[in-house]
């Protein structure tokens, strides 16, 4: 056997069983390991006994992880907390607690088991599984909206800072993050900029959970519950975060006239999404884009055909910024 075929076997050996990290990432996070070693190291009994879990299955579970630096096994049999474990804690700054259980969530697994299908046929699998679309199945079951709202809010999140830190963010006028989620980008624009107001536009029982109290500045910002492809609220900065991915190209267009339709004179769009690169080189949009087939009509797109996009809607790119995150920043304003 020569040395490639090797590492060619062992590749497929290991990745075929991958599927088993994040089941152990989402045990981890039930059990609330992390948030019992938050202050010190412990040994495998007393975290059974935090945990109502079984001392020997737990070592073996907290081994496996500790093999892929998600928690630290001492000498003495002490398990302790890695940057990556803390950011299993609920309270960590950039908590990733939520977004792990969203997508080690039942519906997330049983989708990813229909990828199969989802490429035969070209449908999501989501709705070949569960019989409607993921949009209209979270809203007709509220128990998990909560979920999916707090979960993209944790995936969300860790690229904010870059968003903000790359584009220049207009100090006046009407900031719309049109579907917008809870409102972290739109809570950060608002943090960053004095001089910008701002309209949240997002489902009802989305807004209900919104973060813009935080700001402490309620004249700056309301709340606009709707159906952008209904209509989108007139403003000067129209923000589309992680949106597009959701839709295909028709649905995209629609998003988008809407907004051009709504603006004000003078105003652009900011387009926030993973933009695919050319090659073969690994990618985080690449991961994404096979979520979004097994879950959504959408996808992850390449930068050619975000300019299909914008241009069918009547719109020109002026702009591709990258951040250091997975995503990049996508300015345009009317054509
Ligand atoms: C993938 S999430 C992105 C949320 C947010 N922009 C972010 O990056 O965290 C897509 C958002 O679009 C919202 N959404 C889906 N369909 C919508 C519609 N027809 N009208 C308004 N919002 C919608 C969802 O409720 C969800 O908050």
């Amino acid at each position: 056997m020569t040395n490639t075929s090797e590492d060619a076997y062992r590749h497929i050996i290991t990745e075929s069983v991958a599927f088993l990290y994040p089941a152990a990432l989402r045990a981890a996070v039930l059990l609330e390991v992390a948030e019992h070693l938050a202050d010190e190291p412990r040994d495998v009994a007393e975290l059974a006994k935090l945990t109502g879990a079984n001392g020997p299955y737990l070592r073996r579970l907290l081994r496996f992880l500790a093999s892929h630096g998600t928690f630290l096994e001492d000498e003495d049999g002490r398990f302790h907390l890695t940057p990556q474990a803390d950011l299993l804690r609920a309270d960590a700054p950039r908590s990733m607690r939520a977004g792990v259980l969203l997508v080690t969530e039942d519906g997330w697994w049983q989708s990813a088991a229909g990828l199969t299908e989802a490429v035969r046929s070209g449908e999501p699998a989501f709705e070949r599984r569960f019989g409607q679309p993921i949009f209209a199945y979270l809203a007709e079951h509220p128990e998990h909206g909560p979920l999916f709202n707090a979960g993209m809010a944790a995936y969300s999140a860790g690229d904010i800072g870059y968003i903000i830190d790359g584009y220049d963010f207009p100090n006046d006028g009407v900031m719309v993050d049109v579907g917008g989620g809870r409102g972290g980008l739109l809570l950060a624009a608002l943090r960053a900029r004095p001089g910008l107001c701002g309209i949240l536009l997002d489902h009802e029982k989305v807004l209900a959970g919104n973060l813009l109290p935080e700001l402490g500045a309620d004249d700056r910002w309301t709340l606009h519950p709707g159906d952008f492809f209904s209509s989108v609220p007139a403003g000067d900065f129209y923000t589309v975060k992680n949106v597009l991915h959701d839709w295909d190209d028709d649905q995209c267009v629609q998003i988008l006239e809407n907004c051009r339709r709504a603006m004000n004179p003078g105003a652009r769009v900011l387009v926030v999404e993973a933009v695919i690169p050319p090659g073969n080189d690994p990618h985080f949009g690449k991961t994404l884009d096979i979520m979004m087939l097994t879950l959504l009509p959408g996808q992850e797109r390449t930068q050619l055909e975000f300019e299909r996009i914008f241009e069918r809607a009547g719109f020109r790119i002026t702009q591709v910024i990258p951040t250091p995150g997975n995503l990049s920043l996508i300015e345009a304003v009317p054509a």
